[in-house]
């Protein structure tokens, strides 16, 4: 580059990142997650008529992986690329290259891309690099569009691996169930984002929904309940001879289409069945499972913990004996190492009250149903070990002492993995205050109900290796979806995005790397991506949240803010609609008059608006004082 022109560049730069620090500097790619290295050149390489993909003869999945990226170019270009073996003619090429020798600090899943105005060049050791780096060139093609840079890359050279081994979405498929499409759409999402595990909440209270085909009602009866609609946990139980006619399953072949599908885009999906607590359905199918041994209707979202026994009665034998049934089945199916095995919020009420449980403890020299429950896991690792199959459990799991192998995932804040850690054992760390993507992103008036806040800056701004201890034992992180509050498919899509493309760099960059200010100005970009993929993602970030105090004179304090930085919030008190003329929030929380009914408040860049209106009554808001 030229110093004069570099020096327009840079102030030009300048200028754009001052005025509008959320539109992005027009030539950094705005990928996510953000790659170890980047090195951007001059000049760009261009798909034409005349590209050719080059790719060793003789490698069958080398040539997989080349329709797979025809399918890409041919979707972003128009062009479908002639595969050839070396380069020949006059055209440019796009090379993938197997490169045992690569010296990539990375481990298996790094890569190195290095773009010229005539060859871009793709190298890994494994297939997985390949693959990852075929999602960075897919984004440098579709940012590009954006800049009416059609079909062409910048001249780039990047160096780039994972951060972290496991990078994980949880999605849970009990409370509502999602058909197999849409969960291969979900899979197929992930994979743009280097994402590499799929958790598939299989079994819950509200539906069971993998096909057992030793235990057939598991799914005639677990995965069926009555309809509601509106307000989860607030739901009439079900009434006498209504019919369960809402739910769904997963056939033993539709688990080998989704497994087979995720092993395309280098996803692991592991699969959970959690039990002893969250086993509702499960029992509704066969209650001899509890203690209890009633016979219980699935749940659909009524009211029932510590009142209905969702609780297998580990002191049964033929409890363990239909838990050989299952995992036989389920490890069968699944190729991965892991079985998730619940073991979270497993209510205790139930074990206490039964003599049959309580005379097992006794004879077992079991003193109290922490350790029972240790002594339920223990069994249930033994059980999959013989299937060779290694268990993960929500932290709960260490209540009255882990099981030898298992490794712990951390929800509960990071406490549970720490110390899970600090006893030799593996850990995903998923602390529901920076990954439940259940939670509200943002003011509870603008959006669906549910409980508590994640915020799409604290997804960003948090690390999975905290201190204190040693960081091998750290295996990953995970997003998770937990669907109570997420009835469709749309809404799914809405609650994981745009907070996983935070997370996804979270798992994959280093934390050098991450840097929130440079984050917000890729989402624009970003959303022009998952646009195009037809995600419904959420804008909450632009969105005004009313955050509240009381002052010594009772009066209510109420603070503006954006999760995106740079935007100008404007305000009314009157009930009418605030536009830039309105009073600018200066940072200083609003003492709110008495007599005020509501105020108004809305983000604006320049004077157009950036987020929705907020209409925030002032009983509402002095309820969150409480
Ligand atoms: C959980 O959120 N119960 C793991």
């Amino acid at each position: 580059m030229k110093k004069s022109f570099a020096v327009k560049t840079s102030i030009y730069l300048l200028a754009l990142v001052f005025i509008c620090p959320i539109i992005r500097a027009q030539d950094k790619p705005a990928i996510v997650p953000e790659p170890v290295s980047l090195v951007q050149g001059k000049g760009r390489f261009v798909i034409n008529d005349q590209t050719s993909l080059i790719l060793p003869s003789g490698n069958a999945e080398l040539a997989r992986l080349g329709n797979q990226a025809n399918e890409w170019f041919g979707v972003l270009t128009g062009h479908n690329l002639p595969v050839k073996s070396k380069a020949t003619g006059a055209g440019n090429s796009i090379r993938l290259l197997l490169n045992p020798e690569l010296n990539n600090p990375g481990n298996d899943e790094g890569y190195e891309l290095s773009v010229t105005e005539h060859e871009v060049k793709l190298q890994a050791r494994k297939m997985a690099g390949l693959f990852y780096g075929l999602q960075t060139i897919r984004q440098l093609l579709q940012l590009s569009a954006e800049t009416n840079q059609q079909h062409s890359l910048p001249v780039v050279e990047i160096v780039d691996y994972p951060r972290l081994k496991w990078r994980g979405l949880m999605l849970d498929v009990s409370r509502h169930f999602f058909s197999k499409d849409f969960v291969k759409k979900y899979i197929d999402d992930m994979a743009h984002y280097k994402f590499n595990v799929f958790h598939w909440h299989l079994t819950d209270d509200q539906g069971w929904r993998i096909e057992i085909k030793s235990l057939p009602r598991l799914t005639e009866v677990g995965a069926w309940r009555v309809p509601r609609t509106g307000q989860w946990w607030s739901y009439t139980p079900p009434q006498k001879d209504e019919k369960a006619s809402y739910g769904g399953y997963y056939t033993q072949q539709d688990i080998k289409e989704i497994i087979a599908y995720a092993a395309e885009r280098h996803i692991t999906i592991v699969p959970e069945i959690d039990v002893p607590g969250h086993s509702l359905a499960a029992i509704a199918a066969y209650p001899y499972l509890s203690a209890t041994g009633y016979n219980y209707p699935v749940n659909p979202g009524s009211k029932f913990y510590n009142i209905d026994d969702n609780t297998l009665n580990p002191a049964d034998e033929r409890v363990y004996a239909f838990l050989d049934k299952v995992f036989t089945e389920v490890a069968a199916l699944f190729p991965g190492d892991y079985v998730h095995i619940g073991g979270d919020e497993c209510t205790k009420n139930f074990w206490q009250q039964s003599a049959v449980v309580q005379d097992f403890m006794k004879q077992q020299g079991i003193k109290t149903e922490h350790e029972l429950q240790s002594y339920f896991i223990k069994r249930v690792e033994k059980i999959l070990k013989k299937k060779k199959k290694k268990i993960i459990g929500w932290n709960e799991i260490l209540e009255g002492g882990l099981a030898p192998e298992a490794t712990v995932m951390s929800w509960q804040g990071m406490q549970g993995g720490i110390e899970a850690a600090k006893q030799g054992h593996q850990v995903i760390f998923t602390p529901s205050s920076n990954t439940y993507l259940d939670l509200y992103q943002g003011d509870p008036l603008l959006e669906p109900d549910t409980y508590d806040m994640l915020r799409l800056k604290t997804a960003y701004q948090w690390n999975p290796f905290p201190a204190g201890i040693d960081s091998t034992y750290v295996l990953g992180g995970q997003g998770n979806l937990w669907s109570e509050s997420v009835p469709t498919a749309r809404h799914a899509e809405y609650m994981t995005w745009p907070r996983s493309l935070a997370l996804s760099e979270v798992f994959w960059s280093p934390r050098g790397k991450q840097n929130w200010a440079d984050f917000q100005t890729k989402l624009i970009p970003q959303f022009k991506i998952l646009d195009a993929a037809q995600i419904n993602y959420s804008r909450a970030a632009f969105d005004v949240l009313a955050t509240v105090k009381l002052d010594q004179e009772k009066q209510l304090l109420v603070s503006l803010s954006t999760d995106v930085d740079s935007l100008d919030i404007y305000y009314t008190l009157d009930n009418t609609n605030p536009d830039p003329s309105s009073v600018r929030y200066n940072g200083t929380p609003i003492v709110i008059p008495k007599g005020i009914y509501q105020i108004r408040a809305q983000s604006f860049k320049g004077n157009t608006a950036a987020g929705k209106l907020l209409i925030a009554p002032c009983g509402e808001l002095e309820k969150r004082t409480r």
